[in-house]
């Protein structure tokens, strides 16, 4: 039985994510009673702070970003915080870390939220200090490594402290509602199951775009671009949602064993079955936009877009290509999973002219949270020049079957997870490196062929070959 953790250490305690996201979620669990009533919630950074510092820190970031219903519970969540202030870099800074947790048998989880270069020695200290006990527990932010090796490296170095069922990698894409509503929708009904396969899905699309351009994460971005950054984690978490096999239950073991074995089955790129691109200056919603390398203040090789024609290599997918497509500066703002059906075996209907659509099944993430099955009806009439056929939608708005119920966000449902002891919606360590197994793969191509990423302009789909990818297949892209 996973133990409750009454002390909840947060690394990079005064950092953007904390600001935007852990203290807001924390905060808004604690209005609903969701948090242990003991939760000690201990911040720690290098700056200098003591504890008044942090909670005017945090009153402020909650009074920014806390929806207006939930403040009421601000003074009683700042009386939970305490500050140390730490250089993660010297061992000998953390028993004043562990003096401020106390006692660590009453369950510990801890999160880590800092530049990467800071986990090993961050590890080594919590080591050294008691804090990596059997009743701590650890919570891991990306990035994790760029590579398989270095992904390995940091594994290890976790793994010498903590064992697997105590480590806890987050892809906040997995903390979702909409996303794990996927597994909703694929085991809770008779409905779709039977026909998820090669036999009746001709393609799969799953698209992450963003208006978004550099955001100020200049040295993070330019060393990562769109593939590490997107696709080696939330896209192929999205992925593997779609193609693994009915796992017996919803429980960690279960889902996971599922999941690692979708990503071990993808098939490595031929050539010509990616694009890259960098996006050159533009306009979105109408303001103009400057480029990547303008941002950045040089030039740069980094893809800020990449589409990639996937295979799984597996019975249930034999033949069936996954297309994904991810990049900054797009038109819009969507996350979106497109199931497209084959055509009907045989058209009854094409003696009398009309034409009939394969189905679609469109799972709308973010920022529409909607399901829409597109199936063909006839026009209403009495057919005198034949019958017409037209496509229309069964459409379920979840803000509008489920109005009413309150939205969390990823990060709270995360944060309880770990505080409660969960990984369901953690990565496990086996995941990780299949997921990077495959996109070294796509790199050491891009490295053999000398592929550059391709200009396209901001507030465009990516560059046309992009388009040219899927229309080779007879395909279009869903915008
Ligand atoms: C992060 C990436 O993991 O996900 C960012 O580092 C990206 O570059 C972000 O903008 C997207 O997350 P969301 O939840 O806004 O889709």
């Amino acid at each position: 039985m996973a133990f409750l953790a009454e002390k909840l250490v947060l690394f990079g305690a005064t950092g953007d994510l904390s600001q935007r996201m852990l203290l807001p979620s924390l905060c808004a669990l604690d209005a609903d009673g969701l948090v242990p009533p003991n939760l000690q919630i201990i911040g720690t950074a290098r700056s200098e702070h003591d504890d008044a510092d942090f909670r005017r820190f945090a009153a402020e970031a909650l009074g920014r970003y806390l929806p207006e219903d939930r403040k009421a519970a601000i003074p009683g969540f700042l009386d939970r915080l305490t500050y140390q202030t730490l250089d993660a870099n010297d061992v000998g800074a953390f028993p004043a870390l562990a003096a401020k947790v106390g006692a660590a048998d009453k369950g510990v989880a801890i999160f880590l939220s800092t530049a990467p270069s800071l986990f090993e020695p961050t590890i080594a200290g919590l080591s050294a200090s008691g804090l990596a006990g059997p009743n701590s527990r650890i919570g891991l932010e990306k990035p994790l490594g760029t590579s398989l090796e270095t992904s390995a490296h940091i594994n290890d170095a976790v793994a010498a402290a903590f064992s697997e069922d105590r480590i806890f990698r987050i892809d906040h894409y997995l903390g979702k509602e909409t996303v794990q509503n996927l597994l909703a929708l694929r085991f809770a009904n008779v409905l779709f199951e039977p026909l998820w396969n090669s036999s009746h899905i001709d393609h799969v699309q799953i698209t992450v775009a963003e208006t978004v351009g550099l955001e100020g994460r200049v040295g993070f971005y330019d060393g990562a671009g769109a593939l590490r950054d997107m696709v080696q984690n939330h896209m192929l978490q999205l992925l593997a949602l779609v193609a693994m096999e009915p796992p017996a239950s919803f429980d960690a073991t279960a889902v996971r064993d599922e999941k690692v074995k979708v990503l071990r089955s993808l098939r490595h790129l031929a050539a010509g079955e990616n694009v890259t691109g960098q996006y050159g200056a533009g306009a979105i919603n109408g303001s103009a936009v400057p480029g990547y390398a303008e941002e950045l203040g040089q030039a740069s090789q980094t893809e800020t877009f990449v589409a990639i024609k996937a295979h799984i290599d597996n019975w249930r997918w034999k033949g069936v290509p996954f297309y994904l497509r991810t990049g900054k500066r797009l038109p819009e703002r969507k996350t979106e999973i497109v199931i497209q059906f084959k055509p009907v075996p045989h058209s009854i209907f094409a003696r009398q002219g009309a034409t009939t659509e394969p189905n679609r099944l469109i799972i709308g993430i973010q920022p529409q949270e909607n399901i829409r099955l597109s199936v063909m009806a006839k026009l209403p009439g009495l057919d005198r020049g034949g019958v017409r056929l037209r496509e229309v939608p069964l459409d379920i708005s979840m803000p509008n079957a489920f109005a009413g119920v309150r939205k969390r966000i990823a990060y709270e449902r995360l944060l309880l997870d770990l505080i409660e002891g969960d990984q369901t919606l953690f990565v496990r360590r086996d995941e990780v490196e299949a997921q990077w197994q495959w996109v070294d793969a796509i790199r050491a191509g891009w490295a053999e062929t000398g592929l550059e990423p391709k200009a396209y302009t901001a507030g465009s789909w990516g560059p046309s070959s992009a388009i040219a990818l899927v229309e080779r297949d007879g395909v279009t892209w869903h915008d």
